[in-house]
């Protein structure tokens, strides 16, 4: 019997209608449109409608999936959703949720929890299932709308994030030229109070008890580990598989700083043109910003099958990991 491979089959996404702009945020906190852009690359992003929770972006990125993989709902047997924002605070699970939007009955439906790295944990859940024999379909969604857990008057962190959705399903292929090579995935809990939002059993928010159900962020201090750890964990990923940086046709990092992509890029040697950038029109989506940004590259028909990416991505936990995969649609 041929060996099973996963392979991402197909990528889908969503992004809320309303635009918030640095001038937009300029007339809400003490900010501007030249210190967003120098210090973090961002010029505007997207922000959910009232009636959108993470689900109902989640819910059109995973159609638009499942549809370009030439599948049916039906035929998907697993999802996960990775979210830092869901619909409820820990219950029920968002992938839950999202499964009876999607209409789909009696399948194994659970979040990851690993804040900016949480499509990358979704991925290596996924290829394990698929490459085990215990799934065919994974279907696995970053989907966010963290605007919801901002504070607009906290200046060092509401003027990085957005809102939006990917999708990506994940199934079994005997080609190795169509398969997700390998996954990397790492923590260090010591770092917790890096990035945080409360309200959890640590302090949980209770009536007349002050609290700030707020993303909090040591900014500089996140943004040094993350480029260390980052730089450290592609060098890795690309030397255990054999794998030399020209190879790559993609380079499809979480997008949370420009400086941090073109520090982790130049640690590689990575040219302009294999660097994949939209932190610009996004800001930072979370756990969405990865599937975003390669349905970008699909969508503008860059994205060939057996191209070879390499993803990465850091956040709270703190978490972090790098994947590398040959597109299979
Ligand atoms: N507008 C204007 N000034 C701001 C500002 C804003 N929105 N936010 C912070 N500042 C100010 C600070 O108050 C500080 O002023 P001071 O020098 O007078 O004290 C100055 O800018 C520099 O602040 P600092 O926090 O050192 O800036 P930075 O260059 O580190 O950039 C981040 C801040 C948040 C953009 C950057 O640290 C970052 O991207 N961090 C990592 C994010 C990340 O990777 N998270 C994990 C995944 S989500």
């Amino acid at each position: 019997m041929s060996k099973i491979y996963a392979s991402m089959l197909s990528i889908g996404a969503y992004s809320p209608q309303k635009r918030l702009t640095n001038a937009d945020l300029e007339k809400m906190v003490d900010t501007s449109e030249e210190w967003i852009v120098k210090r973090t690359g961002i010029k505007e992003r997207r922000i959910a409608a009232e009636n959108e929770a993470a689900s109902d972006l989640g819910v059109v990125a995973a159609k638009k999936a499942i549809e370009r993989a030439g599948l049916n709902a039906s035929d998907i047997d697993m999802l996960i959703v990775a979210t830092l924002s869901g619909d409820f605070l820990f219950m029920p699970s968002t992938a839950a949720v999202l499964a009876g939007k999607l209409g789909m009955k009696n399948i194994p439906a659970f979040d990851v929890l690993a804040a900016c790295s949480g499509f990358i944990y979704a991925l290596s859940s996924a290829k394990a299932y698929v490459e085990s024999g215990m799934a065919s379909n994974v279907l696995i969604v970053g989907a966010e709308a963290s605007s919801r857990f901002m504070d607009y008057s906290d200046r060092s962190v509401c003027v990085l994030f957005g809102d939006g959705a990917g999708a990506a399903v994940i199934g079994a292929t005997d080609d190795p030229s169509r398969a997700i090579v390998d996954v990397k995935i790492s923590s260090d809990g010591t770092g917790w109070d890096n990035l945080f939002i409360e309200g959890g059993s640590k302090n949980p928010i209770r009536e007349g008890k002050p609290h700030k159900p707020f993303m909090q962020m040591k900014g500089n201090e996140t943004f040094k580990l993350a480029v260390r750890a980052l730089t450290n964990d592609v060098i890795e990923i690309l030397a255990r598989n054999n794998l030399k940086a020209s190879q790559i046709v993609h380079f499809i990092p979480h997008q949370a700083n420009l400086r941090i992509i073109k520090a982790v890029g130049e640690s590689l040697g990575l040219s302009d043109d294999q660097v994949v950038l939209t932190i610009d029109r996004y800001g930072n989506t979370s756990a969405a910003s990865i599937p975003m940004a390669i349905n970008d590259v699909y969508e503008e028909g860059r994205l060939k099958t057996g191209d070879l990416m390499l993803l990465d991505a850091f956040g709270g936990g703190l978490t972090w990991g790098s994947a590398l995969a040959r597109f299979g649609g």
